[in-house]
C-alpha cells in the first residue's frame, strides 16, 4: 500500500464536491467571475480567523510578496533580507520588484531566518525591509526581529505561504503581527484553492487601498503603477468554503506531528524541538540528517515503498544560480540545504501509515 505525500481525494470528499458544483454554478449563472461575494466573505472571514484587521485577496502567493513589497514602497535598488532558507518565490520576488536581496543566515536546526544575522546585516547595510518566512510552518521569532527592525525602521513582510495555521506564540496565530503577511493558497497548502490564490494581511488601515489599487491596474489611485492580481471568484468560493473546516484537519496535522515525534526518537536524524508541536501549522514534518547521504538513502528506502517524502529544501538561496551573487550570510544556510526530509504529515495520514515509517527508516539507517 502506498502512502502518498499529498491526498487530496480525501480533501475532496463527495460533500464537499457536491458544495463546490453548486457555488461554481451560481457563478456561473451571475457572471460574476472575478472579486465576487466570496472574496468579500473570505476576506472577513480569513482576517477574523488570523487575528488581522484587514485580508486582500491576490492571484497567487508571489504576487502577494511582490505586492507587499511594492506597498511598502521598496524601489529598485533598495536592499531587502531574505532566509538563506526559503522557496525560491521568496528572493524571486525581490528580484522581480528591482530590489536587491541580503541573505540572512537561518538557524541550525530549524532553517528559520536568525534575528542575530538580521542585527549583523543590518549594520552592514541599508536594509530597507526583511522578509522572514514561516517554513515548513515553523514561526520565526518575530518578537525578536521586530527587536531589531522597529528601532531602525526596517519593514517586516512575513511570508506565511506554508504557515496557515501556525502561531506566532501561544493564542497568536500568525497574521496577528504588525507586519505585512503573505499566505499563498496553491493546491499543496493546508487551506488550497483549486488553482493560484494568494492573500494580504495587515493592520494597517492606511494599507487597505493601496494594496487594492496595486492588485488591479491601479484603479482607485492616480499615482500608483498596478499589475492584474485580482482572484477568481471561483477560487474564493473553494476557499471560503474550505475555511469551515480548516482548523480540524490543522488539528489533525498537529496529531500526527505528535505521533511522529513520539515513534521517531532515537533515531538517527533530528527532529523539532516539541515546542514546536503547538505553534507550527505542520504544512510539512522535515527530519534532519547529518549528512546528504544519509538524507538520500533514508529518502530511497522510502521511495522504494511507495512512502511520498520530499528533500524540501535541498538548496540553499546562495546555492541558486540566480541568487548566487547576493551578498549578505549563509553558512548556515548551506549547511542545512540537502539533509532534510519531509515525511507525509497530511490530516489523512493514519497511525498504522506512521509506524510503517518509522520501521522503514529504523531498518535502513
Ligand atoms: C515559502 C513560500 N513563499 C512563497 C510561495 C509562493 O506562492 P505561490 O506558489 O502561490 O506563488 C510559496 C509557495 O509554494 C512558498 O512555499
Amino acid at each position: 500500500m502506498s502512502i502518498p505525500f499529498y491526498n487530496f481525494a480525501e480533501l475532496h470528499h463527495d460533500e464537499f464536491r457536491k458544495e463546490v458544483k453548486e457555488r461554481i454554478s451560481k457563478i456561473i449563472d451571475d457572471g460574476s467571475f472575478v472579486e465576487g461575494e466570496f472574496n468579500h466573505q473570505f476576506e472577513t472571514e480569513f482576517a477574523q480567523k488570523q487575528g488581522a484587521k484587514h485580508c486582500l485577496l491576490v492571484a497567487n502567493g508571489t504576487d502577494a510578496l511582490e505586492i507587499a513589497l511594492l506597498a511598502y514602497d521598496i524601489k529598485p535598488g533598495d536592499k531587502v533580507g531574505i532566509p538563506g532558507i526559503t522557496f525560491y518565490a521568496t528572493g524571486e520576488a525581490v528580484l522581480n520588484v528591482g530590489a536587491t536581496p541580503i541573505l540572512i543566515d537561518v538557524d541550525p536546526s530549524t532553517g528559520l531566518m536568525c534575528p542575530e544575522s538580521v542585527k549583523r546585516m543590518s549594520e552592514a547595510h541599508d536594509l530597507k525591509a526583511i522578509m522572514p518566512v514561516h517554513i515548513y510552518g515553523l514561526p520565526c521569532d518575530m518578537k525578536a526581529l521586530e527587536n531589531v527592525c522597529s528601532p531602525k525602521g526596517i519593514k517586516i513582510i512575513e511570508d506565511a505561504a506554508q504557515a496557515q495555521g501556525a502561531f506566532v506564540e501561544i493564542g497568536k496565530p500568525v497574521g496577528s503581527t504588525n507586519s505585512l503577511v503573505t499566505f499563498s493558497f496553491y493546491p499543496t497548502k493546508n487551506l488550497s484553492a483549486f488553482g493560484d490564490a494568494g492573500c494580504i494581511l495587515t493592520q494597517d488601515d492606511s494599507m487597505v487601498e493601496k494594496i487594492k489599487a496595486i492588485r488591479n491596474h491601479g484603479r482607485g489611485s492616480e499615482t500608483l503603477l498596478g499589475r492584474n492580481s485580482r482572484c477568481d471568484h471561483i477560487q474564493a468560493a473553494v476557499l471560503q468554503l474550505k475555511l469551515k473546516d480548516v482548523d480540524r484537519l490543522n488539528e489533525q496535522r498537529k496529531k500526527h506531528a505528535k505521533k511522529y515525534h513520539e515513534l521517531l526518537e532515537g533515531l538517527p536524524f533530528k527532529l523539532l524541538d516539541s515546542k514546536y508541536i503547538e505553534l507550527s501549522s505542520w504544512h510539512l514534518y522535515p527530519i534532519q540528517f547529518e549528512s546528504e547521504e544519509m538524507r538520500k538513502k533514508a529518502q530511497q528506502a522510502l521511495t522504494d515503498h511507495n512512502i511520498g517524502c520530499t528533500p524540501f529544501y535541498e538548496r540553499s538561496m546562495k546555492e541558486e544560480k540566480v541568487l548566487s551573487q547576493c551578498e549578505g550570510e549563509s553558512e548556515n544556510a548551506n549547511n542545512f540545504s540537502g539533509k532534510t526530509l519531509n515525511l507525509p504529515i497530511h490530516p489523512f495520514v493514519r497511525e498504522e501509515d506512521q509506524i510503517k515509517i518509522r520501521d522503514i527508516l529504523k531498518n535502513a539507517l
